[in-house]
């Protein structure tokens, strides 16, 4: 499998109180899977995808990745399978602004060493799947925010993750740009067998995946829509 979670579970502390938001959660993510993640705002949608990609821990429970658990290691351990192998998508992009497109797309590998020719052949390459080729020298700034985006998910895509974790990638975009978007994803998906987690407020975005999961008072159910 690409990823498992075991039973997680999350709670903040909030004060005096302990607040549970994840109270058993179990998934199983294969190879070439795409799968959306829909529920209520506040359910604990994002903090269950901070989990998958290593940015947080959870409270308890395991998690596997490619069939090994990963529960145990520390922190850089963690980092460095989350460099080489997750790709984050964000509903705001998370781009930076004083780099060129190009440049940010550049910016996973330069984080893993790779030398300056290569991360622009790769980097290039990466913006012509996302069909941003011409559009490389412009800042952030200078790009529609579909087009941002699409930087944004062949920066995800620079450093050949075996799983990508979106959050909301199409929630700041209109309906038609937000649809292109989605069929860049499918495109990923089908054509080139990119295992993708898309969490959604949008039914049909959720509608258009293979699968879908709901997460409901902290856990989660497979949902056929
Ligand atoms: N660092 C934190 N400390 C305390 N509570 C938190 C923290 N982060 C998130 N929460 C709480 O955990 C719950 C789940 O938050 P989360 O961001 O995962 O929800 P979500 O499903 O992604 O919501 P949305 O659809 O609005 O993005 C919320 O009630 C939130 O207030
Ligand atoms: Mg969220």
């Amino acid at each position: 499998m690409m990823l498992k979670l075991a039973d997680i579970k999350k709670s903040y502390r909030l004060g005096p109180v302990d607040v549970d938001v994840l109270k058993g959660v179990n998934l199983t993510v294969e190879p070439g899977d795409m799968l959306s993640v829909v529920g209520t705002s506040g359910c604990g949608k994002s903090t269950l995808m901070n989990i998958m990609g290593f940015l947080d821990s959870p409270s308890a429970g395991y998690v596997y990745f490619e069939d090994k658990d990963v529960s145990h290691l520390t922190d850089s351990q963690l980092s460095i399978i989350r460099n080489q192998k997750i790709g984050f998508v964000f509903q705001q992009f998370h781009l930076l602004w004083r780099l060129t497109a190009l440049e940010n797309v550049c910016l996973p590998l330069l984080y893993r060493g790779v030398d300056t020719r290569q991360r622009i052949r790769v980097a290039r390459d990466m913006l012509a799947m996302v069909d941003m080729s011409d559009l490389g020298d412009r800042k952030p700034a200078e790009l529609s925010s579909g087009q941002q985006q699409r930087v944004a998910i062949a920066r995800a895509l620079s450093g050949t993750p075996s799983l990508i974790l979106a959050d909301e990638p199409t929630g700041a975009l209109d309906a038609n740009v937000g649809q292109d978007i989605m069929n860049l994803f499918l495109d990923l998906n089908r054509n080139h067998g990119n295992t993708i987690v898309i969490v959604t407020h949008n039914p049909n975005i959720a509608k258009q995946c293979r699968r879908a999961v709901r997460m409901r008072d902290g856990m989660l159910y497979e949902d056929w829509i």
